[in-house]
């Protein structure tokens, strides 16, 4: 295995190993990593890689598309098969292409989104100012009405939305614990003429598995995704619609029955180039492993032990937004709960093999690269095979890493015990 990257680019191989022995011995918390299955790592590594096929499915710009036009094909179907949507474009290379294209598919500049506060769990691409889509669009924000519920305030919404006359109704997060109310937002949407548009990243295998519900059952029309957070494929992008699929190469008229082909145009020619035909190959390993029975019991376990982990925290002092989760993430106030910044808490966890990130909270008040918060989650950690108990380790391991923060011979002896306790879990790459 990698005979020809060793003797080729021993630098790169070096790091790769590296990587390797981090993997393995380290406990993955972001809640938006994960571990792809040796399928899907196969199919990245493949020759797909070495073809260009701008255009879709039988409109291509280049010759010799015999094999991946059946490809791509796959992938969409399956893909639709999965979110119950009418069209799938699966060429999107990542989750931010995928909801600029969709803007750009949807607005002229100047037009209105209302999206979630970033701080309150929205993401980047969701309107910060930094975005290139903030100064072409104008993003406005709603937020959580109760942050011990975690409630999100649908009143402001609907307010909101009644004011701004927004073209786009945008939910979805990258920091937010519970469960959307989307026949409330699709009406809200609705009442204004605007479209309702689900971001689910974060939560899209605990969608495919039918573990949370699917927007597409309460009016969405238009769903993004990455495929490599709890979807567990390759890193890249997805677009779901519900509509009429016609000619992608044809103009259409910018109406709610054509946001397929709308988007389908949008993202090629509109943003990208030429698909990369050995992660749509991925997508597709990945969409087959999500409707099977086992990535079911997978799902839910994540769930189970998100909701292990957080009580398991809290009962040890931490102060959890919205005091626990109904998804896999959870979201930590770190300044409330010991007195130190997310940023300290980051560190500490490092120091022990415990990657997580550090993370704003609700209206913080301190910068984003020295938050009040962390976040973390139990994807990565279920791929490995770890279960409730597990959890009350993880839970321990944390407090006392925290109360001993400043202790390194302390922290050094809880990394020990963190990689021997690892060796008992292996990748789905050792399989
Ligand atoms: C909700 C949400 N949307 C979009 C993205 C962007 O995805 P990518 O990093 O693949 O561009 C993320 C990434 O974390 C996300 O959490």
């Amino acid at each position: 295995m990698l005979k020809h990257l060793k003797s080729n680019d021993k630098p790169i191989y070096d790091l790769l190993k590296a990587e390797e022995k981090r993997q393995h011995e380290g406990l993955e918390l972001i809640p938006s990593e994960n571990y792809v299955s040796s399928a899907v790592l196969e199919a990245l590594g493949t020759i797909f890689t070495n073809k260009y096929s701008e255009g879709y499915p039988g409109k291509r710009y280049y010759g010799g598309q015999m094999n991946i036009d059946p490809l791509e094909t796959l992938a969409i179907e399956r893909a639709k098969k999965l979110f119950n949507a009418d069209h799938a474009n699966v060429q999107p290379l990542s989750g931010a292409p995928a909801n600029l294209a969709v803007y750009f598919a949807w607005m002229e500049p100047g037009d209105t989104i209302l999206g979630m506060d970033l701080s309150h769990g929205g993401h980047l691409t969701h309107g910060d100012p930094r975005t290139a889509a903030a100064r072409v669009f104008n993003f406005i924000r709603y937020k959580i009405k109760d942050i011990e519920t975690g409630e999100i305030d649908y009143d402001q919404m609907r307010d909101l939305a009644k004011k701004h006359k927004p073209k786009i109704v945008l939910a979805g997060f990258s920091a937010y614990p519970r469960e959307l109310d989307y026949a409330k937002i699709a009406s809200i949407a609705n009442e204004v003429g605007a479209i309702a548009m689900m971001d689910m990243a974060h939560i899209a295998g605990l969608i495919a598995a039918k573990q949370l519900k699917n927007p597409f059952d309460f009016g969405f029309h238009v769903v993004t995704s990455t495929t490599h957070k709890t979807l567990r494929g390759p890193r890249g992008g997805l677009i779901l619609s519900k509509g009429i699929v016609s000619n992608p190469l044809s103009p259409v008229e910018k109406k709610i029955e054509n946001i397929p082909t709308l988007i389908d145009r949008s993202v090629f020619p509109g943003l990208q180039g030429g698909p990369h035909d050995n992660v749509t190959a991925a997508k597709a390993v990945a969409f087959k492993e999500a409707a099977s029975p086992q990535f079911k019991i997978y799902a839910k376990q994540i769930l189970k032990n998100a909701k292990r982990l957080s009580e398991q925290l809290m009962k040890k002092g931490f102060k959890l937004v919205t005091n626990g989760t109904d998804n896999h993430l959870m979201l930590v106030d770190m300044i409330t709960s010991f007195n130190v910044s997310g940023l300290q808490a980051e560190r500490v966890y490092d120091a022990i093999g415990l990657t997580l990130n550090k993370n704003m909270i609700p209206d913080d008040q301190r910068k984003p690269f020295s938050p009040s918060g962390i976040r973390l989650g139990t994807p990565a950690i279920t791929t490995r095979g770890m279960k409730e108990k597990d959890m009350d380790q993880i839970a321990e391991w944390m407090y006392k890493a925290i109360t001993h923060k400043d202790d390194e011979k302390y922290l050094n002896k809880l990394h020990k015990e963190v990689i021997i306790y690892c060796k008992n879990f292996p990748l789905p790459s050792d399989f």
